[in-house]
């Protein structure tokens, strides 16, 4: 089948209190590992890309990958996804460039603002059979150039949501409920300790997810910065010469009870990054003699199909949904 759009994957989704996993995309590596995956637990799936991945990787290098694996993958419900949009122009130039589902994240914008310019783009995307996610509240942590520092970020409010999704037409609404972007998504004093001193992160706002569904009922809900930051990666980090202190993301079974819920994409894309970067700096420490990049791009790919493939069955629940 051709590229989809989100319509259908998030109505079986919400239906069937699963999540689909929306992996972030930047090379070959990524688009092989993620959508073996997919094809082998027959799970559909969102490739999303950055600003920064098409600045990085180039718009037509990125659409042939995500090509060639829809024809490698004939059976598995595909959707290529702009990710944090900041302009009309950019989620134009995706729309008519072929991708299936664009972001305008107008969120750190006031509530006016936000509406105007998610509309604007909700009329061109709708009138090319695309579709639009759109945010409210905003999320701790760096996208593309966007740093929003700690404690300057904002729960989404839910007596907002109805207006919002009424007044710019959107698909979908990404909100805030204490996830964060990046591998440092909370601070060691925000958090508490168990009985072995691992730092346990502060529970998601789930109160808030409940008050939004109640709101939107049947409406698909977003969930950004969901990468759980495994910790067996991060230990594979900093073992062959990497520093990544304290780095601690969502845990997974927080994210798999919103994925029952009304949550229908979950956004992963740090957690790619450290399984890569964990099984490169093994290899390449093991194996010092190396310097064939597909030597150490090969254990990296399978990395990212394994967790990957972890993500379907324990936390998104989206295997055997196509
Ligand atoms: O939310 C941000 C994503 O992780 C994309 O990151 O802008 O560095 O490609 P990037
Ligand atoms: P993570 O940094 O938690 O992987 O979040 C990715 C994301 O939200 C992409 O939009
Ligand atoms: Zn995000």
């Amino acid at each position: 089948m051709p590229l989809v759009t989100t319509t259908e994957m998030f109505k079986k989704a919400y239906d069937g209190g699963y999540a689909v996993g929306a992996f972030n995309v930047n090379n070959m590596e990524i688009v092989q590992g993620i959508t073996e995956a997919a094809g082998e637990l027959r799970s559909p799936v969102i490739l999303q890309v950055s600003k920064g991945a098409r600045a990085y990787a180039n718009h037509n290098y990125l659409m042939k990958m995500v090509e060639a694996a829809v024809l490698e993958n004939p059976e598995i419900p595909i959707a290529l996804h702009l990710d944090h949009g900041d302009s009309f122009e950019l989620c134009k130039s995706c729309i008519d460039g072929g991708f299936t589902s664009v972001m305008i994240d107008m969120s750190s914008k006031p509530f006016e603002e936000n509406i105007a310019i998610t509309r604007q783009v909700v009329e061109y995307a709708h009138a090319h059979g695309v579709v639009v996610e759109a945010e409210l509240g905003t999320l701790e942590g760096v996208e593309d150039e966007v740093v929003v520092e700690a404690g300057q970020a904002s729960y989404t409010r839910p007596e907002e949501v109805e207006e919002f999704v009424t007044r710019t037409g959107c698909d979908s609404l990404a909100i805030a409920i204490g996830t964060s972007h990046g591998a440092y998504k909370f601070r060691p004093e925000q958090c508490t300790r168990n009985e072995k001193g691992i730092l346990v992160p502060p529970p998601l706002r789930f109160d808030v997810l409940e008050e939004v569904s109640k709101r939107l009922p049947g409406f698909p809900i977003v969930l950004h910065g969901s990468s759980s930051v495994p910790q067996e990666f991060v230990a594979m980090v900093n073992e062959y010469g990497g520093n990544m202190p304290d780095a601690i993301g969502i845990p997974e079974e927080q994210l798999r009870k919103a994925a029952t819920l009304s949550v229908c994409k979950i956004n992963i894309d740090s957690d790619i990054r450290l399984a890569m970067t964990a099984h490169v700096r093994k290899h390449l420490a093991e194996n010092p003699s190396h310097f064939d990049p597909r030597q150490y791009l090969k254990p990296a790919r399978q990395a990212v199909k394994d967790m990957v493939a972890h993500k379907m069955v324990h936390v998104l629940g989206s295997n055997d949904k196509i």
